[in-house]
């Protein structure tokens, strides 16, 4: 079954073949994209991903196809059309269509796509049990806080995670001497210890997830966002990776290192942000 798409303003499927070959997103990734989660045809946390799409274009100079009632409007719209309960909503915005050339024009028209998926969010089993993680370099440029489609690095590291049998690589930058954990391939990275919730602080390394951020708030004054050496992680008496799609996701195992199962703060919180979903 071909799924809603919506195309610069107007809906159709996604049978329908609808970029041109020359569109700066395909040509230069010069876009940036958002994907939330709906249940029962209710969107997620739309506003922050609003916000942050809106930011995202705003750093990288695209003209933003909506605003925040259109924007909300159309996503709408789109779950209305949509045939499936529960899912995800993927959005890309790119500068546009034009000839190629790495200068682009400054009036150029931005192509807009959204379309809805079915999405097989973990189970109970999953959630309890947690995932594995494999290191890798950090090979992604310095604007990381932009959700931008380059995502060439995060894609290859992933895959030599899936290799080696992890479910998410998690990206170590060396490129200043100190092997700091930055965050996960398309997940954010947190650590429990002695009670406080320590995680990256945002700036150009990490993006700001929607899911950190309410975590974050459910978290209160146990919150630390700093940065992390790669030599903490021995120590941490919980560890877990956030997103959309993942929602709080416990870590059991980091390349080889020992075993952890997960812990109480670890599922307090995953259970609290469940809950704050379905609200
Ligand atoms: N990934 N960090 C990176 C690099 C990500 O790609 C993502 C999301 C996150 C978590 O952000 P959020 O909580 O807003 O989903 C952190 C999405 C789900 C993806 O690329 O499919």
């Amino acid at each position: 079954m071909s799924d809603v798409l919506y195309f610069n303003g107007r809906f159709t499927t996604t049978d329908e073949r609808v970029l041109r070959v020359e569109d700066r997103g395909f040509l230069f990734g010069d876009a940036v994209y958002e994907v939330f989660k709906f249940l029962g045809k209710r969107p997620v946390f739309l506003r922050n991903h609003w916000w942050r799409l809106a930011n995202g274009l705003k750093a990288i100079e695209i003209r933003n196809p909506w605003d925040e009632q259109s924007f909300a409007d159309t996503m709408r719209d789109l779950l209305a059309r949509t045939e499936f309960d529960d899912g995800i909503v993927y959005i890309e915005v790119s500068r546009g269509e034009g000839e190629r050339a790495h200068f682009y024009a400054d009036d150029m028209t931005p192509t807009a796509v959204a379309f809805s998926r079915r999405f097989k969010f973990p189970d109970a089993a999953k959630k309890a049990r947690g995932i594995r993680l494999m290191s890798d370099e950090d090979l992604r440029w310095k604007h990381c806080d932009v959700k931008s489609v380059n995502l060439l690095a995060n894609a290859l590291s992933k895959k030599k995670a899936q290799r080696a049998g992890a479910d998410e690589v998690l990206l170590i930058d060396r490129s200043t001497g100190g092997d700091i954990v930055r965050e996960c391939g398309s997940s954010s990275f947190f650590i429990v210890k002695d009670g406080r919730v320590v995680t990256h602080p945002l700036d150009c390394h990490i993006l700001p997830g929607v899911t950190r951020d309410h975590v974050i708030a459910l978290a209160g004054d146990r919150v630390e966002e700093r940065e992390i050496r790669l030599d903490e992680l021995d120590g941490a008496d919980e560890i877990f990776i956030t997103s959309t799609t993942l929602g709080v996701m416990p870590v059991y195992q980091i390349d080889d290192g020992a075993k952890l199962t997960a812990g109480p703060v670890t599922l307090e919180l995953q259970r609290r942000l469940d809950e704050e979903e379905r609200r």
